[in-house]
């Protein structure tokens, strides 16, 4: 029997900043030799000509769960892993959502259930939407057990908090170790345009990022910054969508603020003409924030090439086109009554990496920070998302010279549609290995329901050792 339960070899291995040919020999889940030649293994896997990345880790994604309006995701987390583990992921910190008035044992003990069937790694982050004082009073236990983040939302019927509850949550995050997640969005600015709109018979789905103006962002995230800082409490702002929103999180840090901030896929390739689609197709490209313009695509990558990010994610909301999903209020709907969201965690990686790697604005140290490494640093999940010894064995193995252009209907997951449909993609996941086992091969996911384990994260720890 070898020292090594499998052997990865030939590839080029992205190994923190380094990128390196090298072999990678794996024991007992973990990686336990990094080496320019590694020889045994009771298996061995040829890498050549692949290069070799961390497990991708999705910290933004909503999987079996419902939204502020009671709608529920088309994936649970047996086709949600399935579709991240096909997209080149090895772990998913979805959200694990409190309904207003019930007990985070209770929401806690549901979202576990829920992910049971899960075939990845996983975590929460725990919406708050009704942030009392018996709900602070159980922060205390969902610490202790490793959720060590939190979320909430300034605006949303049904789930959003006023600043004086947000205020709440962030001194609790404060004194527990944990960071706030924020849904920077303003609400007034939002309901005001909207009625403005609708008064004017304005309901097809193209208003809706007109609904949703840049200012509406810059104005919370502007707002939550101020209330983090006096409540001196770290902040991580959700999917930036914006030049102002990116500037406000990138000068906070600059001034020394424990803020951080990420952005999303669909940001960055898909632009608000998507609305304006014959009929109802607009609907497929409702998200919130709204999709922008080609100027912002623009600005956003020069922010994420000036490390303004600390993720990009794909905030993975699968609402099927279809009266379980987009049309849960009915087919003839003004733009405010569609479900908001996008399905995206099977695709976030390989656009992440045609758009930014093949298209040289990124390089794959780059990749691997803004895909594994840093949401791990972040979030602390202490033992994911670097490739160095010690580290759980959470390998993709992606072809950068596989091309294909993403077929029409879902991904890998359960959805009926993709907004990506028609893209021409360079740069695959070809394997992925999750904790030292093959999980997804040559197109086929391999893991099974249940082969996720919880994670238990550390508590924040402010900008936190570099991953080696
Ligand atoms: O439109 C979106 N993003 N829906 C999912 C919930 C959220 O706001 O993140
Ligand atoms: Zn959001
Ligand atoms: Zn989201």
């Amino acid at each position: 029997m070898s020292a090594f339960d499998l052997v990865v070899h030939g590839g080029v291995v992205v190994a923190g900043e380094a990128v390196v040919q090298a072999d990678i020999g794996v024991a007992a889940g973990r990686i336990a030799a990094l080496a320019e030649r590694i020889e045994g293994g009771d298996r061995r896997i040829d890498a050549s000509g692949r290069i070799v990345l961390p497990g991708g880790i999705e910290t933004h994604c909503h999987i079996a769960q419902e939204s502020g309006a009671g709608v529920m995701t088309a994936d649970d987390y047996d086709t949600g892993s399935a579709a991240a583990l096909a997209g080149g992921h090895t772990c998913i910190v979805p959200f694990a959502a409190q309904r207003r008035g019930e007990r985070l044992a209770d929401v806690m003990a549901r979202y576990r259930r829920r992910a049971s069937v899960s075939r990845l790694d996983h975590s929460f982050h725990l919406i708050l939407s009704d942030p009392n004082e018996a709900v602070v009073a159980e922060l205390p236990e969902v610490f202790a057990a490793g959720v060590t983040s939190f979320k909430v939302f300034m605006t949303y019927e049904g789930v959003k908090v006023d600043d004086a509850q947000f205020l709440t949550v962030l001194q609790a995050a404060r004194a527990h170790g944990a960071i706030t997640m924020v849904h920077a969005e303003s609400d007034a600015m939002i309901r005001a345009a909207q009625a403005a709109l609708l008064a004017e018979g304005r309901t097809e789905p193209k208003w809706h990022a007109e609904a949703r103006p840049p200012a509406a962002e810059a104005e919370a995230i502007a707002r939550a910054i101020r209330l983090a800082a006096f409540a001196g409490a770290p902040l991580f702002v959700v999917h930036v969508s914006t030049e102002e929103g990116a500037a406000l999180v990138a000068a906070a840090a600059a001034a020394g603020a424990a803020v951080w901030g990420e952005t999303c896929t669909q940001y960055l390739v898909l632009t608000a003409d998507d609305l304006d689609r014959p009929g109802m197709e607009g609907a497929k490209y409702v998200c919130a924030p709204p999709l922008r313009n080609r100027a912002t695509q623009a600005a956003l990558w020069r922010h994420i090439t000036a490390g303004t990010f600390v993720c990009v994610t794909s905030d993975h909301a699968p609402y099927r086109f279809d009266e379980t999903g987009k049309f849960h209020a009915g087919r003839d709907i003004p733009f405010t009554a569609i479900a908001n969201g996008l399905p995206g965690i099977g695709l976030r990686l390989p656009i992440l990496f045609s758009e930014g790697v093949a298209a040289g604005r990124i390089g794959l140290a780059d990749f691997a920070r803004l895909t594994a490494g840093g949401p791990a640093r972040l979030f602390g999940i202490e033992r994911k998302g670097a490739i160095a010894p010690g580290m759980d064995a959470d390998l993709a193995i992606w072809d950068p010279e596989a091309a294909q252009v993403v077929p029409p209907g879902g991904w890998h997951d359960a959805m009926d549609y993709t907004p990506y449909e028609g893209m021409r993609l360079t740069g695959w996941p070809e394997t992925v290995i999750a904790r030292g086992r093959v999980a997804f091969d040559g197109g086929r996911v391999v893991a099974r329901p249940g082969d996720g384990r919880f994670v238990a994260r550390a508590p924040f720890g402010g900008p936190r050792t570099p991953v080696p």
